[in-house]
């Protein structure tokens, strides 16, 4: 006789920590005009933990700012589910990790060397060279004045190397000159204070690719069959952001990302793509090398372009993927495959818990005595 699965499942004590958009209040001096496009909406925070406590769990929602040390340990959590953007410096998104890491409390998604390299997209596109995942050409200036590699032909697309959400990108971010390219590479390192990537410009469509698992995904997750046989992980259905009428025509920008889905000026989300099965595979297959080379875990979601011969080009991962219902392309994506809210949160909470030790294994349980 099998034994019914007991999976040391308790209701756990569940930290939510995010950085939370205020815009009650004006923003400090010296940041740039799109400063904290990342933070979220404390109705997003609702969502998620409406999410959690779906399932028994109690939560609290944890400011991602200097009180947060004391907070933390004050709360005590059995885990945490990180969404927390960071305050600054030149891998903020590491910030909550590193921290949690310090006091050995478990959290939810990539862990800090990930979270890090994962925010620099030039370190990020070196990494996938060399493991020959396809990128744009690209070069990082530090200067307006850097002499310019011959391999990249114009138009350029210039943005800041450690950004997200579209921040210092918008229309003129094509340049098709030096005379624009000193300009553009100049703005960002001065608004921004890091350094400018300048890649071709990658003129044909655009899809972004979330993915979600690890090798042992089943053993933990409230629905194994979402999970690859193989190398158990889950690919959503690729979206296709077509930005040709939106705000800044053909870029994904800042402006486009704050509308919402359906509202004048927002991109088209198309879930799935309406794609040939091969180039569905490539994205899906290129996805998960990217993910997996990064050492990302639990889930994120890797942006992709063609060239103009079509050539998919990796532009970015984003190992804290947005998670907004109705909103964020993650969502979008679950939802265009029936995959609801709840659910999705809910095993990215439970891969995190297999992780830490806090879920017993199904295997195990099942077991055949
Ligand atoms: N090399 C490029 N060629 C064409 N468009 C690009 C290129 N790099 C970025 N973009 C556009 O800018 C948007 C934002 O760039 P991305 O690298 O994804 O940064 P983030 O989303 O972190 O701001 C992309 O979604 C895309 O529309
Ligand atoms: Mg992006």
């Amino acid at each position: 006789m099998e034994k019914p699965p007991s999976r040391m499942k308790r209701y756990w004590k569940i930290a939510v920590i995010a950085n939370i958009k205020d815009e009650s209040q004006p923003k400090p001096e010296g940041v740039p005009p799109d400063a904290f496009a990342d933070f979220d909406h404390i109705e997003t925070i609702h969502h998620i933990q409406g999410a959690l406590e779906s399932d028994g769990h109690e939560t609290k929602f944890l400011m991602a700012d200097r009180t947060l040390p004391q907070t933390v340990q004050e709360y005590a959590p059995d885990i945490c589910f990180n969404i927390a953007e960071g305050l600054g410096g030149d891998a903020r998104e590491a910030h909550v990790p590193a921290l949690l890491e310090m006091f050995g409390i478990p959290y939810t998604g990539s862990r800090v060397l990930t979270n890090a390299i994962s925010l620099d997209k030039t370190l990020t596109k070196r990494i996938w060279r060399d493991r020959r995942l396809p990128v744009a050409p690209f070069q990082e200036f530090l200067t307006a004045d850097d002499p310019l590699r011959p391999e990249l032909k114009y138009p350029l697309f210039v943005k800041p190397a450690r950004e997200g959400t579209g921040m210092g990108v918008d229309a003129r971010a094509i340049v098709k000159n030096e005379a624009e390219l000193r300009e553009r590479a100049g703005w960002v390192v001065n608004t921004y204070q890091q350094p400018a990537l300048v890649e071709t410009f990658l003129s044909g469509r655009e899809f972004t690719v979330g993915v979600m698992g690890r090798a042992d995904a089943k053993l933990y997750s409230r629905h194994p069959d979402w999970y690859d046989e193989k190398d158990g992980f889950h690919r959503f259905p690729i979206l296709e952001l077509d930005a040709s009428r939106s705000v800044t025509p053909n870029v994904y920008s800042q402006a486009a990302k704050a509308k919402d889905v359906g509202e004048k000026g927002a991109p088209d989300y198309i879930c799935p793509a309406d794609i040939d099965p091969d180039l569905e595979k490539k994205l899906k297959h290129f996805a998960y090398r990217a993910h997996f080379l990064l050492g990302a875990l639990d889930v994120s979601r890797t942006d992709i372009r063609l060239d103009d011969e079509g050539n998919p080009r990796l532009l970015e991962i984003n190992t804290l993927p947005g998670l907004t219902p109705g909103y964020s392309d993650l969502c979008l994506q679950a939802a265009a495959e029936g995959i609801s809210y709840n659910d999705l949160l809910l095993d990215i909470l439970y891969l995190a818990a297999g992780r830490w030790g806090l879920l017993e294994p199904r295997e195990m349980t099942l077991k055949k005595k």
